[in-house]
């Protein structure tokens, strides 16, 4: 397997809307391939063909792993998906705020809103068709991925033009965050141990 260059912006392939998957033949299992090990190198969640200068209705995905009850990671846990001319043919009326970056835009993220569930349809690696239920992380990373594909990028859906920062302005806010809610936590631990002394006393 190859690693592929991952195209950042401005690069106007990012722009363009792909052309449909008509041949699953061995070019596009290589292909395919390459962009597993390409995604899995850079350590992201999903890759669509454009993002690696091929104007085509293809993506990988594959999920955070899942976390059992000490918030450790289940091995084995992550779900791989390729997905060639998807389309989302129901979305809930439930939406989320949720944070996004992007291999194309390296060193941002920023603020989305996305359905909570989709469906999608698409074809397989070998283009078989395929009808996908999805929900939570699963749902915005599709989302996210098959807008690649119709060039569309996180960054014209951010909640506010505010709601972009850089790496390290998020990581900052988040635990300048974390930290307040320490310090309330604590603050609530007071005032319990404050109402239950005399209870324990009586
Ligand atoms: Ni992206």
């Amino acid at each position: 397997m190859t690693e592929l260059q991952i195209v950042t912006l401005p690069d106007e392939v990012l722009r363009k809307k792909g052309r449909p998957v008509t041949k699953f033949d061995d070019d596009l299992q290589t292909l395919i391939d390459d962009m597993i090990e390409t995604m899995r190198v850079a350590n992201g969640v999903g890759l669509a063909a454009p993002q690696i200068g091929r104007s085509l209705q293809l993506a990988v995905i594959e999920t955070l792993p899942q976390v059992d009850e000490n918030g450790e990671d289940i091995p084995d846990s992550r779900e791989l998906f390729v997905i060639a001319n998807p389309r989302i043919v129901w979305e809930s009326r439930d939406v989320i705020d949720g944070i996004e970056g992007c291999l194309s835009i390296p060193g941002y993220v920023g603020e989305v809103e996305r359905a909570y569930a989709v469906r999608v349809r698409a074809q397989d690696r070998r283009g078989k068709q395929i009808k996908l239920r999805l929900k939570g992380w699963t749902a915005r990373i599709f989302q996210h991925e098959i807008d690649h594909l119709n060039g569309v990028l996180y960054i014209d859906k951010l909640t506010d033009r505010e709601n972009f920062w850089t790496d390290e302005e998020y990581y900052n806010m988040r635990q300048a965050e974390l930290e307040e809610e320490a310090e309330e936590g604590e603050e609530v631990a007071a005032e319990e141990t404050a109402v239950s002394k005399p209870e324990k006393s009586s």
